[in-house]
């Protein structure tokens, strides 16, 4: 087997150098962390399960216009994406009111919020990923007016289509995070989704029971981490009991 370079490593995902220039090839881990690293653990196929789970919603998100880093899946645990310059921005979107927002204001989990809200956080772990508003990032060079204007714009869309295709499926679009990269192409600059979307990055819960269906089942030692990965790919369809050759489209909730 070839050796690849490896480019970078995070806490749930190895980047590899890709085929062909521009390209690089993402590697889903088992790896979970929590609290900025001081919870560590292994959710046993969920690199598997969130290389779909990114796989099925990049790809929907593209047919609908949102430009993404996504190119194809390439294996079990592998895809292959665009090398884009990552913003060091995550962009978080929330409809109801959890984790720390909840925390932060006092406000009980599950509240509706009054309309969705976005807040920005500083990617550093040194520093805790700190919460930043729009100034901080214009301000020292993080991002443009023009490239955060954009994150907005294709955060909200992102919102407004995976709210309604997850409670197509059962699922409340609860918050999630996103991260956003510049690519070039000849000498135009384009900023396009990054990083992944899975219940990594999104809390799911389910919209009769408000059980929990996604990484606040480590963070919080809920139990079944593992079951609700796999429940949410099996309602989007894409956790075939026959074999990879099964996939079908979610099926709809009535
Ligand atoms: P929070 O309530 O802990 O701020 O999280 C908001 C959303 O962002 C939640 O869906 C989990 C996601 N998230 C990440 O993906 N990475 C992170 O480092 C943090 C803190 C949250
Ligand atoms: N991913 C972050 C960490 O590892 C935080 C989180 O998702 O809760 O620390």
């Amino acid at each position: 087997m070839t050796r690849r370079r490896r480019i970078y490593e995070g806490k749930a995902k190895v980047l590899f150098e890709g085929p062909e220039p521009g390209t690089l090839v993402q590697y889903f881990k088992d790896d979970a962390t929590a609290f900025n690293n001081q919870k560590k653990g292994v959710i046993t196929g969920k690199g598997v399960l969130n290389n779909r789970i990114s796989e099925y919603l990049m790809s929907r998100l593209s047919e609908i216009g949102v430009p993404t880093h996504f190119m194809r899946r390439l294996n079990m645990r592998e895809q292959l994406v665009r090398e884009v310059e990552i913003i060091p921005i995550e962009v978080v979107v929330r409809n109801v009111a959890a984790g720390s927002l909840s925390q932060r204001f006092g406000i009980p989990e599950g509240t509706p919020l009054p309309r969705s809200i976005i807040e920005y956080y500083y990617k550093s772990d040194e520093l805790n990923d700190p919460m930043v508003s729009e100034e901080h990032i214009t301000a020292f060079g993080w991002a443009a007016p023009q490239d955060l204007d954009d994150m907005v714009a294709l955060s909200l869309r992102v919102n407004d289509y995976l709210s309604g295709l997850f409670l197509g499926i059962g699922l409340k679009l609860v918050d999630f995070k996103l991260e956003f990269g510049r690519l070039w192409e000849n000498e135009e600059m384009r900023i396009v989704l990054a990083d992944e979307i899975s219940p990594d990055n999104c809390r799911l819960w389910d919209v009769k029971t408000n059980e929990k269906l996604d990484k606040d089942r480590f963070r919080q030692d809920l139990g079944r981490v593992e079951e609700a990965y796999q429940e949410v790919a099996r309602r989007l369809g894409i956790l075939p009991e026959g074999g990879p050759s099964d996939v079908k489209g979610p099926k709809t909730i009535q």
